[in-house]
């Protein structure tokens, strides 16, 4: 059966995209994790940060120049038991535009993004998500390989991937979290008013996000 999105490219994200990007991710997020959605300042201000990597900024383009996808990722770290550090990534915002979403645009985002990573020499990703978006992309609970946050918990939202395998093993690693991602909320409400009005609702799918982003996963 042929694929009625083969024919959409992925490319780096230029400077002229920057606008339409940040309006897809309102689209993509609104209503999805809490009334509203913060992530399309988290897109604006993330590229300024030093931890941000151009290199694995994607955009998802149709054959008409319209953006339908984006993904971000970040610099990030793990750190040893004996203090030794190991550069890893983290990515988000991931989007995909609600009309496009279940069609596999997000898997050749993410499948793309990991083959550049790997050829950057990054030999793992961490991540907060929900697995059932990410478990097919190879990713599993952080508890699997020993990867805890700094109070020493496997949140059930933080993923693994080991781009090098075996990258991990034979050690216990604590994740640092990138400042990058420590943004200011007052500032992206008044961000948010520079788009058009869209309406804040609860919706079903919050509260699996409450469950995810609260739970953890046991040792053992
Ligand atoms: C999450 C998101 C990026 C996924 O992109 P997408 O293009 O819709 O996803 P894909 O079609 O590539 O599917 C990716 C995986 O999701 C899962 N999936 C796809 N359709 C699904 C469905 N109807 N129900 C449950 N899981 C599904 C599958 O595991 C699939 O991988 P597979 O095809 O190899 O089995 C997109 O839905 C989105 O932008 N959502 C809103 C914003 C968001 O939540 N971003 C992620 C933050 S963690």
């Amino acid at each position: 059966m042929r694929d009625e999105y083969s024919d959409i490219r992925i490319e780096n994200e230029s400077q002229g995209d920057f606008d339409e990007v940040e309006a897809l991710t309102r689209k993509a997020f609104w209503n999805v994790n809490v009334p509203g959605c913060e992530e399309h300042y988290l897109a604006h201000v993330l590229r300024d940060h030093e931890d941000f990597i151009p290199e694995l900024d994607f955009v998802a383009r149709t054959a008409d120049g319209s953006i339908v996808g984006n993904v971000m990722y970040t610099k990030t770290k793990l750190v040893g038991e004996d203090g030794g550090e190991m550069p890893i990534l983290t990515f988000g915002p991931l989007s995909v535009h609600p009309a496009y979403q279940r069609r596999g645009i997000g898997k050749r985002l993410l499948e793309h993004s990991f083959q550049k990573a790997a050829a950057l020499g990054y030999s793992a990703i961490v991540i907060f998500g929900d697995p059932g978006n990410y478990v097919a992309r190879g990713f599993q609970s952080c508890q699997k390989f020993g990867v805890s946050t700094p109070d020493g918990k496997y949140p059930a939202a933080m993923l693994v991937k080991e781009l090098c395998a075996g990258a991990l093993a034979g050690e216990k690693w604590v994740y640092l979290d990138s400042p990058a991602y420590a943004y200011d909320s007052a500032a992206a409400a008044e961000f948010d008013k520079r788009f058009e009005p869209m309406k804040k609702e609860w919706q079903p799918g919050q509260e699996i996000f409450y469950i995810l982003s609260h739970a953890v996963v046991q040792e053992g």
